[in-house]
């Protein structure tokens, strides 16, 4: 192996790693210890704030391949050409749990893919279920402040089973279906490798004519969904908290590769208003017997990454990074989070943070952004600003490509809950769907949490429970003897 040896961050020799500079072979230390001021300061600084949600995660490398082109229905560059590898990085994650929680606990896990696509980047960030607790962004501080450590005690730190959580769900009928899905054994995933991904929102594929349709995400894992039961997550949580990060690193490092297909579903936007749900509620999913799973490709991951800081706590994914041939639609949920991503990675990482290596486009950027904390980017000229004539207008915007979709817009400015709610058919179809052994773990791990709470909010939870179906309401009921 080549010799190195050890310098301070100024690339100056660092002789002597053991000692500090001292008067005497026992000190004081001396102000003038530049190398050991410039260590210790750089140590102090080495924590940056964690996420606001989705603290703990583990990410990989791989990449992403169409079978076959996306063409008739988006112009998205990177889902055209099936021969095409694209380069990936995933991020999964739990929610709730701080940085250093536990990997096992009841509770939705992020699946976040990034892009690197020739049009710039492009995040699908999504989860391992596909609906969510709310269906306006306005709520989502309420409910991660419900979620997490109480601001008097701060606990809990990775848990549903306190009233904080049930208090906010019980008076959000509109979380029951999300309920269904989380306290069912897929509240606990067996392995990230293991679980199925899900947009959530609606997004707007447009293809190069103009034309739009809506379109909602699913990753399927090739080896299948896997699940824990209660027990035996409790157990992981406590002899193996990073089970999840482990076995995602472990399983690449042997050289095992990580595959998931993509699926969409896609909707004509003139049958949005045919059906029994509103199909931009995020707490509803699409019947895959009307709007089938079309497969569109697959993708591999296949190396772990070297850094953890530098590529996977960095990473910043955000549900606005989208390409030409992607829109969003008016789903409220995801027009709030299109604000929320950018602007707390500006917070968490710096104004610069899309220079860093894993955020970094693939594509060269080029725009009038030249200052900035942490600014890296090599420019010349005394041009930062368009439109110009002195730098020979250069650089000019880019060309159109296709025809753009044009839509109209109009209706009062209010601010409303949407009209179709329909909260509980799907909580009651998803609830029938179950095995009888599936409905039986939905019941207990429903208990297991609910017989920690306050018995009106537990009455509030069973009646939302009951409104999905009766039977249900009344087993738990039953075991909490309301
Ligand atoms: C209004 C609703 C939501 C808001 C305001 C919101 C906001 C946020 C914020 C602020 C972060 C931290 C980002 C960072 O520091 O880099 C985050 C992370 C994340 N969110 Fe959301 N979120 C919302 C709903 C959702 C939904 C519905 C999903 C799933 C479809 C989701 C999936 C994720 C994932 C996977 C991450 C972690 C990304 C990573 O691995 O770095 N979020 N969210």
């Amino acid at each position: 192996m080549k010799k190195r040896h050890l310098t301070t961050n100024q690339g100056v020799p660092v002789t002597d790693n053991q000692n500090s500079l001292t008067v005497g072979e026992r000190g004081p230390v001396l102000l003038q210890d530049v190398q050991f001021i410039e260590k210790m300061a750089h140590f102090d600084r080495e924590r940056i704030p964690e996420r606001v949600v989705h603290a703990k995660g583990a990410g990989a490398h791989g990449y992403f391949q169409v079978y076959k082109s996306m063409k008739p229905y988006t112009k998205a560059k990177f889902l055209q050409e099936p021969k095409k590898k694209l380069p990936v990085f995933v991020r999964f994650s739990t929610v709730v749990g701080g940085r250093g929680s536990a990997d096992t606990v009841r509770d939705p896990r992020g699946f976040a893919v990034k892009f690197y696509t020739e049009d710039g980047n492009y995040d699908l960030v999504g989860n391992n279920l596909p609906v969510f607790f709310i269906r306006d962004a306005i709520k989502f501080p309420d409910m991660v402040h419900a979620f997490k450590g109480a601001p008097d005690t701060n606990i809990p730190s990775a848990s549903s089973a306190h009233n904080r959580f049930w208090d906010f769900i019980s008076l959000t009928p509109e979380s029951t279906h999300m309920i269904i899905w989380l306290f069912s054994d897929r509240g606990t995933p067996k392995s990230y490798r293991m679980q199925e991904g899900f947009g959530v929102n609606t997004y707007v594929w447009v293809n190069a004519e103009g034309r739009a349709v809506y379109v909602k995400y699913h990753w399927k894992p090739k080896l299948g969904v896997q699940n824990l039961d209660r027990h035996e997550a409790t157990r992981l949580a406590g002899i193996d908290p990073d089970y999840l990060t482990r076995d995602l690193h472990d399983a690449i490092a042997k050289g095992e590769e990580v595959e998931y297909e993509l699926d969409v579903q896609l909707m004509d936007i003139a049958d949005e208003f045919k059906q029994n749900f509103d199909p931009l509620d995020p707490t509803k999913t699409w019947p895959e017997d009307k709007s089938p799973l079309m497969p569109v490709g697959k993708m591999v991951l296949n190396r772990n990454p070297e850094n953890f800081f530098a590529e996977v706590e960095q990473a910043a994914f955000c549900p606005a990074s989208i390409v030409p041939g992607i829109e969003f639609s008016a789903d409220k949920l995801l027009q709030g989070r299109t604000f929320s991503y950018a602007d707390t990675q500006r917070h968490r990482l710096g104004p610069n943070y899309l220079q860093l290596p894993i955020n970094r486009p693939i594509v060269p950027v080029d725009n009038n952004q030249r200052d900035g904390a942490m600014q890296i980017g090599q420019f010349s000229g005394s041009v930062n600003y368009e439109p110009n004539s002195l730098a020979g207008g250069m650089s000019k915007e880019a060309p159109e490509e296709g025809t753009p979709r044009v839509y109209q817009l109009e209706g009062e400015v209010t601010r409303r809950k949407i009209s179709i709610t329909n909260d509980f058919a799907q909580a009651r179809e998803r609830y029938r769907s179950f095995s009888k052994m599936d409905q039986e773990h939905l019941v207990d791990n429903l208990i297991a949490d609910l017989m920690h709470i306050d018995k009106p909010i537990q009455q509030r939870v069973i009646d939302n429970l009951t409104k999905a179906d009766p039977e249900l309401g009344r087993s738990v009921a039953g075991d909490l003897k309301l």
